[in-house]
């Protein structure tokens, strides 16, 4: 993949991705400021990892896509499609192989899975345990968020705290990552305090990424970022793994709704994965 390929790559990617009716309807709502920050995360990637990023091409067009990156001693999948004229005959399989040759000398590896079915066989047959999830959404009951909660704004000095939380928790800093989430309309949240550490990347009340030292403060964490819904939204909390029971409680006092959702899948040594909340693109 090249960096003039990422236009492409993002409609196509969304396509695949978002094929059912409500799919396109969320992909017709997305403002334009959405999408570029879309495009320009598929460059951000492709800037620090141009050996992990394919692209598959049909007459021109972008047919089929895997993006993956490392970080420290992990491998992540951010992006994973093929258009749906092109599947079921062996692309995805020949683009994920490539991708997946790119992970070699890391110790652990990591993808959110679609709920699609050649998705989640793929990753399995490709030596993944999955981890199915679920995803939580809705308004949130303002009333039922505690009072003092200690948890702080981030600053630039935090990047290094959220670092050393990412690297127990998960085997590897999200580094220049966490950078572009938060360049990109992400607010850091940060506890720092005698009952343990942490941080969240929070998007309009929604968690983009969470990882703590300890469940109580991802817990706190977790309702900084829904407090901070603006009024009339919904918030999402995504990836709600059997891990991560330390934020059911907290989803469902706040009001909002459970759904099944696509596995978190996970290869290799990476730390204990919780309490965590990964980020779809980033993990
Ligand atoms: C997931 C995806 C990229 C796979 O691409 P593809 O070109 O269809 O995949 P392949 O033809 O290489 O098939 C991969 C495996 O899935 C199987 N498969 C293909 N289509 C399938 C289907 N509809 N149901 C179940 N299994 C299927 C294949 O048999 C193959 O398994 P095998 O190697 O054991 O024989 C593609 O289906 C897609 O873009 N889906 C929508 C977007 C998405 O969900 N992406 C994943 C994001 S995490």
């Amino acid at each position: 993949m090249k960096p003039e390929d990422a236009e492409a790559v993002y409609h196509t990617a969304s396509n695949a991705l978002f094929e059912s009716p409500e799919g396109e309807e969320m992909l017709r709502r997305r403002t334009p400021e959405e999408v570029k920050n879309r495009i320009e995360r598929h460059k951000h990637i492709l800037r620090y990892d141009p050996a992990g990023a394919w692209v598959a091409e049909d007459d021109g067009r972008v047919s089929g896509v895997a993006i993956s990156l490392v970080r420290e001693r992990v491998w992540v999948l951010s992006l994973f499609a093929v258009d749906a004229a092109h599947r079921g005959t062996g692309l995805g399989k020949h683009l994920l192989e490539r991708a997946l040759g790119y992970a070699e000398g890391c110790d652990g590896a990591m993808i959110a899975s679609s709920q699609h079915p050649a998705a989640m066989r793929s990753y399995a047959r490709a030596g993944f345990d999955l981890h199915p999830t679920l995803t939580a959404s809705g308004p949130v009951r303002r009333e039922s968020v505690p009072a003092g909660l200690t948890i702080r704004d981030g600053e630039a000095r935090d990047l290094e705290l959220a670092a050393e939380v990412d690297r127990a928790i998960r085997g590897a800093a999200h580094g220049p990552d966490l950078e572009q989430m938060i360049e990109t309309g992400c607010r850091l949240l940060v506890a720092d305090g005698p009952s343990g550490r942490g941080y969240a990347a929070e998007r309009d009340g929604s968690p983009a990424v969470l990882a703590a030292t300890r469940p109580e403060v991802a817990q706190d964490l977790l309702w900084a970022c829904l407090e901070r819904t603006p009024p009339g939204e919904k918030a999402e909390v995504d990836w709600i793994s059997g891990r991560q029971n330390w934020a059911v409680p907290v989803v469902l006092e706040a009001g909002l709704s459970l759904s099944p959702f696509g596995p978190i899948c996970t290869r290799g040594d990476l730390g204990p994965l919780t309490p965590y909340l990964p980020s779809g693109p980033f993990l």
